[in-house]
């Protein structure tokens, strides 16, 4: 295998840029090597057209690139069929089309359970179902982080119909037992969603391992272009969900009173389709999958057990972590605060403000205070809320980690919270 600093000598944001950043912030978007950068030129260079509807050849031979991808993509999750990868713009999408396919199904009194630790995407669109008197439950975290399997088991009841779960925490870094939690839904008759959102990009991930009947995933957080993601679902349950948008390429036949539609994935793929983003996509999974995502998991897991030991030895007096600390159970994130930010520490006129008192800084001064050294972290309560305020605090920041990130990044970090500590004392 390449050494990681060849591999970041791959992206041209870090050579090419003129910017010398330290970036953090890979949970809520990556950098793109060349090869994908690469590919979608290429692809607007030499094939580009609408695929799926022309009969000459430069739309068969984009077609073929955009079935490839999915085939490509799709193998990468471990699914041995690519009908069972829908083309979408992102997790959220992703998620929206479950919740809106899978709610035609549901009635007043059903229930869906998800955990606290969801992101916005995971929570909001299943709300929607609160209308027609569906009820939203959330399974608890322990104190250290981690998903309490007791009250997961307890809130899993007779009623639940959906369990919809994420892998991994984008804010606690918390990689979920999904085999786990799939069993018990499974068992219960429910069916289960995983959102892969932050796993698919950090981890071996395989369907048939982790029993999912649905899975989201987005492109760009695993080095792929924006506006691309994928649905997984089991074949069989895919292409009996109603589809979310109608319009051409999901239809079989349109009549004035009525139409039928494609099958899965067609079905969920209306309109003209993002073949940049697929090839783009895949040629990011033909990246990944050089480098192995055992590979990737275990520099990570490198990465954020160094964070530990650096705050430990850093002896940073204010700094406060969140999540589970063992990096079996840890994605390549970490969330801090300098001081406490509880919403008791600040009156009711300081609570969602940037203004840091006390012997609190507020997140949005420490991610300022750590551009000012260009390290570029995330602050806020990242599409997190329920969990934000499950762990008493207004905010919070986050480092991220991914295959372009070393153990210097993590020096810089501390270098820089020590700085910024120092100067609000
Ligand atoms: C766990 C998780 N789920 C879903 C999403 C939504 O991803 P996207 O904004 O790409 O749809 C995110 C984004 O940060 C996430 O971290």
């Amino acid at each position: 295998m390449r050494s990681w600093q060849q591999i970041k000598g791959d992206f041209p944001f870090f050579n090419e840029s003129g910017k010398s950043l330290t970036f953090l912030d890979n949970a809520a978007t990556t950098q793109k090597p060349k090869k994908v950068i690469d590919a979608i030129v290429d692809y607007y260079t030499r094939w580009n057209s609408n695929v799926h509807r022309g009969i000459y050849r430069l739309s068969e031979e984009a077609t073929d690139h955009y079935e490839k991808a999915r085939e490509n993509i799709a193998g990468f999750i471990g699914s041995r069929d690519p009908r069972q990868l829908a083309f979408v713009r992102n997790a959220t999408e992703a998620l929206n089309l479950l919740a809106y396919s899978l709610g035609h199904g549901l009635q007043q009194g059903d229930e869906v359970l998800l955990t606290i630790m969801e992101h916005h995407s995971n929570i909001v669109p299943w709300q929607f179902l609160q209308e027609k008197g569906v009820k939203v439950k959330f399974a608890d975290i322990n104190p250290d982080g981690t998903l309490n399997m007791e009250d997961f088991q307890s809130k899993l009841t007779k009623k639940t119909r959906i369990v919809s779960a994420t892998h991994c925490s984008n804010l606690l870094g918390t990689v979920n037992d999904a085999r786990e939690m799939g069993k018990l839904a499974h068992d219960n008759g429910s069916i289960f969603i995983l959102d892969a959102a932050q796993s698919v990009p950090h981890m071996p991930v395989d369907v048939h391992m982790l029993d999912c009947d649905f899975m989201a995933f987005s492109g760009h957080k695993m080095l792929g272009p924006m506006g691309i993601g994928g649905l997984y679902g089991k074949y069989e349950l895919l292409n009996g969900l109603p589809p979310f948008n109608g319009g051409g390429e999901m239809i079989r036949e349109v009549y004035t009173d009525h139409s039928t539609y494609a099958d899965a994935p067609e079905k969920f793929e209306a309109g003209t389709p993002n073949v940049e983003g697929a090839v783009g996509l895949s040629a990011a999974v033909d990246y990944l999958k050089v480098i192995g995502m055992e590979n990737v998991r275990e520099h990570e897991k490198d990465l954020i057990s160094y964070t530990f030991r650096k705050e430990e030895e850093s002896g940073i007096v204010m700094l406060k972590s969140y999540g589970p600390k063992n990096p079996e159970i840890r994605g390549g994130i970490y969330t801090f605060n300098l001081g406490e930010i509880s919403p008791m520490s600040l009156n009711d006129n300081l609570k969602n403000s940037d203004i840091s008192i006390g012997s609190s800084i507020h997140p949005h001064d420490v991610a300022s205070g750590l551009d000012m050294d260009d390290v570029a972290v995330r602050a806020g309560h990242h599409c997190a809320m329920p969990l934000t305020h499950r762990l008493n605090v207004v905010a919070t920041s986050r480092a991220s980690y991914y295959i372009y990130n070393f153990r210097e990044d993590i020096d810089k970090l501390f270098e820089s919270l020590e700085r910024i500590r120092r100067l609000y004392a």
